[in-house]
């Protein structure tokens, strides 16, 4: 059996920073399931289409290959065959894959897509749904979170390094935005695992979560 862990929590909760930074300590993949979504957003966007159109969202789907493959290491995300991970992270995009990862369509075929990468490699997963519904066996489940002031705050900060500097009120609406919409689906909501471990990086640095998590996975796996 592959190791997997699986790591859920809300936006800006630095899940894919930190989930990088563990898997590449225990020497294992790290499988991004936001950038899947975000994938299926691109091509609704690129096709002109509603992502709050469940109809119109739910037969386009069909044709949105989405897949990914490691390049040392990395994930990269493929459209169709055509690497899209550097397009994956505007506002536009983000907003979109919040809306279409609404529909049990779409929801569907990206489960099925994880559940089979995950049985290839030892993997850390993160995403919204991993420990309650992708890989509900997961030996180890960790809900990573922080509070929305913070979680605003630091997304400030990476926006400004990128060059884009957005007024901190503006990001913390949009986030809690996400959250509720992420919280408040139908299929499968964003929520904790009875069974998972809550880490709250509020007033902690990336180290130290990765530390903490880190610390997590050895205590079941012994490494
Ligand atoms: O982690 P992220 O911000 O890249 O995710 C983009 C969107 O995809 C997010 O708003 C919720 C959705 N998502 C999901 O519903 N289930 C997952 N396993 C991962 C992401």
């Amino acid at each position: 059996m592959p190791m997997n862990i699986a790591i859920d929590g809300p936006v800006g909760a630095g899940k894919s920073s930190i989930a990088d930074a563990v898997a590449e300590r225990l020497g294992i993949l790290h499988l991004d399931t936001g950038a899947m979504y975000r994938a299926v957003a691109l091509y609704m966007l690129r096709r002109g289409i509603d992502p709050q159109d469940e109809a119109a969202v739910s037969a386009a789907c069909e044709g949105a290959g989405v897949a990914v493959r490691y390049e040392d290491g990395r994930q990269r995300t493929l459209l169709c065959g055509e690497d899209v991970t550097d397009a994956l992270r505007t506002g536009e995009v983000s907003a979109a894959a919040s809306a279409v990862s609404k529909w049990p369509a779409v929801r569907a075929r990206m489960v099925r897509a994880q559940r089979e990468l995950a049985g290839t490699a030892d993997m850390l997963i993160d995403g919204r749904d991993i420990g309650t519904n992708v890989l509900t066996d997961a030996p180890v489940k960790i809900y990573l979170t922080a509070t929305a002031e913070e979680r605003a705050r630091r997304r400030c900060l990476q926006l400004r390094e990128k060059g884009t500097d957005t007024p901190y009120e503006q990001v913390l609406r949009e986030l809690n935005a996400r959250d509720e919409q992420d919280m408040r689906r139908k299929t499968d909501p964003l929520r904790q695992a009875e069974d998972a471990v809550l880490v709250d990086s509020t007033g902690m640095t990336p180290e130290q979560v990765v530390e903490r998590i880190a610390r997590i996975v050895e205590d079941v796996y012994g490494r």
